[in-house]
């Protein structure tokens, strides 16, 4: 192990080299315990920032929290000069990364900024100015500094729509934005000197990154073929040692699990219910059975009882349908229900197939609750939920039946749009 970096100098915070030409310069934030309101991090963040030193000029890569702009411009001032700055790359405007920018553009206004093409409006709302410039970048796009040049990746979605990475060409070096980042504060700043971080780079990748497996995936074909010697995220340790394995990790959490339990052709279609006094769950029986009737739609029926959320929300992520069995009580679908629709965020669900049923003692506004709710997380909800005041008649149970099997139909795209007889109206 070598000697941990000299983080400050008679309290005065200090750069980090990295290599000849390149210097951490960001901040630690050991006291966080919730970023974002939603991220929980046990031993707080950092907020990675970076100088490149060209022939030709200095870059600045991203910034910090506003709150921690004292120890940026202290690092920054330790390794250059402001009047030297000639580029600044903004890889993503969230505040935590853009806090220190107005004051940098203060100090520096001879500097460029290089952002994506996504990002322009979002900067001029950030700064609520009009007249300053920037220079919006695209994929393949290059800024030289003389003998050090930086490209571009658009990597659009990981995880705002203004993402993008910049590559050091001559040092192998990928400053990634929040990708490959985790909430993890650590003196020792590189992945191979810092505790164990695993748990938070996975953490970080479920909340932050998972709904964007697409995106992901399209990211990564364009990270994989670089060759890597470090790769320098803006949250969390340092990767330079076997950075390419972090690449890979991404990879396998962004492709689908057990792809070939299900065969090509197949559908997925699941049903979760719960149920009181046993009426939800004869009619998510009875629907279970219709749609079992339709060919190639692998259907599953879960009771929500019997397990907890997160499997729940693996299974979600994987299939093609989903039906929601939910009694109302109190004018209101019941909690398991709801707990599970509110852990659905860290998915995409854009497009799959929804539905809902449940049985009612007096209003059964629930069912209509959750299908709003479907709609409202971007589920396509072909068919009207059906509600069914207490124990289900023989007739009742052959609706439900009707609607699996519609439902199911519906997955495979063999549904016929309904026919109304123009009579039946009069
Ligand atoms: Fe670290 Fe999305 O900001």
């Amino acid at each position: 192990m070598s000697k941990p970096p000299v983080l400050t100098v008679d309290g005065v915070a200090q750069a980090v080299r990295l290599s000849e030409r390149v210097h951490w310069i960001g901040a630690l934030d050991p006291t966080l315990r919730t970023f974002d309101i939603i991220l929980k991090t046990a031993n707080g963040t950092s907020y990675n920032a970076y100088v490149v030193r060209g022939d030709a000029g200095v870059a600045i890569i991203d910034t910090v929290k506003e709150n921690f702009a004292g120890d940026f411009f202290a690092r920054l001032e330790s390794v250059a000069r402001y009047d030297e700055i000639k580029v600044i790359v903004l890889n993503h405007l969230e505040p935590d990364h853009t806090g220190a920018l107005p004051e940098l553009m203060r100090r520096a206004p001879q500097a460029q900024l290089y952002i994506s093409q996504k990002a322009q409006s979002m900067l001029k709302a950030l700064l609520k100015q009009d007249a300053f410039d920037f220079t919006p970048v695209m994929t393949g796009d290059k800024v030289s500094l003389g003998d050090r040049t930086l490209t571009f990746f658009h990597t659009p979605y990981l995880h705002w729509p203004d993402t993008q990475c910049a590559y050091l060409v001559e040092e192998k070096t990928l400053f990634s934005g929040d990708v490959f980042g985790c909430h993890f504060c650590d003196t020792r700043l590189f992945n191979d000197e810092v505790g164990d971080f695993r748990f938070s780079f996975e953490y970080y990748y479920a909340h932050i990154m998972r709904p964007f497996k697409e995106y992901v995936n399209r990211a990564l074909i364009l990270i994989e073929p670089l060759p890597l010697n470090k790769i320098l995220p803006a949250h969390g340790p340092l990767l330079r040692d076997q950075p390419q394995r972090y690449v890979q990790r991404y990879r396998e959490l962004s492709s689908p699990a057990l792809q070939s339990e299900i065969s090509a052709g197949e559908k997925t279609l699941l049903i979760f219910y719960i149920s009181s006094y046993g009426n939800t769950r004869r009619m998510a029986e009875a629907i279970y059975e219709g749609a079992m009737a339709v060919e190639h739609v692998r259907v599953s029926l879960y009771d929500l009882e019997g397990s907890e959320i997160t499997p729940f929300v693996d299974l979600i992520e994987g299939a093609d349908g989903i039906l929601f069995g939910t009694p109302t009580i109190n004018g209101d679908a019941v909690k398991p229900v709801w707990d599970l629709l509110s852990s659905l965020a860290v998915i995409n669900l854009k497009s799959k197939l929804g539905g809902v049923f449940g049985s009612y003692g007096w209003t059964g506004e629930g069912v209509k609750m959750v299908e709003d709710r479907l709609r409202g997380l971007k589920l396509r909800v072909p068919i009207p939920g059906i509600r069914i005041k207490l124990i289900p008649t023989e007739e009742e149970i052959q609706i439900c039946r009707e609607f699996g099997h519609d439902m199911a139909q519906d997955l495979m795209g063999l549904r016929q749009p309904k026919v109304i007889d123009m009579a039946d109206l009069a």
